[in-house]
């Protein structure tokens, strides 16, 4: 059984956590789009892991983590996120860490340009992570970019960075950003590089092999549906396709290796970073942080916070074919007396079911709220789903329906055991 796990919102849904569950009948973990702009929270055993490039099952001793070619990999990120989670006593040999030699390398210069063009835009600005992605996948269209493989070949890097170093500069010294220099940024990236290098491997031959054999193959997306690059808000959304297909193109597995999609949401909606966001409500977000909730893991910025958008949901199972979701952060609602979800948008009059493709309806768009009771108690210690207070099943069963999709899991707490199998 070989399973996508992916987001349906603006990511943040708590795919790791999904992901972590799953992985105890999983024996391959595959990454296959987005970088370390990705901030998988994991608490196993009362330990807090923060995951970045390191796929979730790197924190079981005997799965096969792979970082597809899809993905764009920082050679020092990666090398300081595995120096971190080693020192919180998890192993990471060779053999558990595999690395696609087709994966995309992030320069420092990609970093800064990413800088340079939040810069240009002013007020218009994305919000990125400044990972690097975003340029770093603009090389790789543009067929400038190094790959893990290239890495290999020391003269052939060197003389490609060189060229590719003085075209970033031109751009960085217009803003005033810090430039480099050629022989810096070498020494660096080979630093990393060195510790990095067992694991590179021809990840295709790896997956295919495990796949054949019957394995069972988990995919686990970063970001969400709506920072995909093509279904996202767009221009207000990540450099990755992270809808599911994603999943087969950043790791040379076909879709009909597919047998199920997990769609991972929250039980109520978050974004960071610039754009639309049709449901946020100030008060649910000042209630979420006075909770010490919504703090993104990557940044640590505050996340804004707004009602259950079935909206977006709705597309987000169309696109990403999704057999069955995961609910999580349930227990974020647990005081509220009335809750509210969003069953549409009204659009100069007109209801949309669908979220729009022209970023000037997205400014209009007013949600049409349909209103639910709470459950005011807590559930964090409910351990099966009937053991959910019935206004809480209720509102699942809710979205369920208006999502068209199954409830399968429901999240009530981070650890490991709040994870709810319907
Ligand atoms: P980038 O991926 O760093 O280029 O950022 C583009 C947009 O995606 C920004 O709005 C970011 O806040 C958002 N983003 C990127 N990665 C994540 C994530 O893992 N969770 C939530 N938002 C993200």
């Amino acid at each position: 059984m070989n399973t996508i796990i992916t987001g349906l919102q603006w990511g943040d849904e708590g795919k790791g956590k999904i992901v972590d569950y799953l992985t105890e009948d999983t024996d391959v973990v595959i990454r296959g789009q987005g970088g370390n702009n990705a901030g998988h929270t994991v608490i196993a055993k009362g330990t807090k892991y923060v995951l970045h490039l390191l796929p979730s099952g790197i924190l079981w001793d005997n799965k096969i983590n792979v970082i597809g070619n899809g993905v764009v990999c920082d050679p020092v990120g990666l090398c300081e996120e595995i120096t971190r989670i080693e020192a919180q006593g998890i192993s990471i040999t060779p053999e558990k860490l595999l690395i696609s030699e087709r994966t995309h390398v992030v320069f420092p210069f990609h970093k800064e340009l990413d800088a340079a063009r939040e810069a240009a835009l002013g007020d218009a600005k994305i919000g990125t992570t400044k990972r690097g992605i975003g340029p770093a996948y603009a090389d790789k269209i543009n067929r400038c970019g190094l790959r893990m493989a290239d890495l290999l070949d020391r003269d052939f890097t060197t003389t490609t960075l060189e060229r590719r170093i003085t075209e970033a500069n031109e751009v960085l010294a217009k803003f005033d950003l810090q430039t480099f220099e050629a022989d810096d940024v070498i020494q660096e990236i080979y630093t990393a590089f060195e510790r990095i290098r067992p694991h590179l491997a021809n990840t295709i031959e790896v997956v295919h092999k495990a796949w054949k054999e019957g394995k069972t193959l988990l995919f686990e997306g970063a970001q969400g549906t709506l920072l995909d690059i093509d279904f996202g808000t767009y221009p207000f959304v990540t450099s990755s396709n992270t809808t599911a297909g994603g999943s087969c193109t950043g790791s040379g597995l076909p879709p009909t290796a597919i047998d199920s999609v997990i769609g991972v949401c929250k039980a109520y909606t978050t974004r960071v970073g610039a754009g639309p966001f049709p449901t946020g409500d100030e008060e649910l977000s000042e209630y979420l942080h006075s909770l010490g909730r919504e703090f993104g893991a990557t940044t640590g910025r505050p996340r804004g916070c707004g009602w259950l958008d079935t909206v977006l949901l709705r597309f987000a199972c169309m696109v990403n074919g999704v057999t069955g979701l995961a609910v999580t952060n349930v227990d974020g609602l647990d005081k509220y007396e009335t809750l509210k979800i969003c069953t549409g948008y009204d659009i100069d009059g007109t209801i949309h079911k669908l979220p729009p493709a022209d970023r000037s309806f997205w400014d209009r768009a007013v949600p049409v709220y349909e209103e639910i009771d709470g459950w005011q108690s807590d559930t964090t210690g409910c351990t099966t789903y009937d053991q959910l207070p019935e206004n809480a099943k209720a509102y699942l069963t809710r979205l369920g329906e208006l999502c068209g999709a199954p409830i399968a899991f429901v999240g009530v707490g981070p650890d490991r055991t709040q994870t709810l199998v319907v």
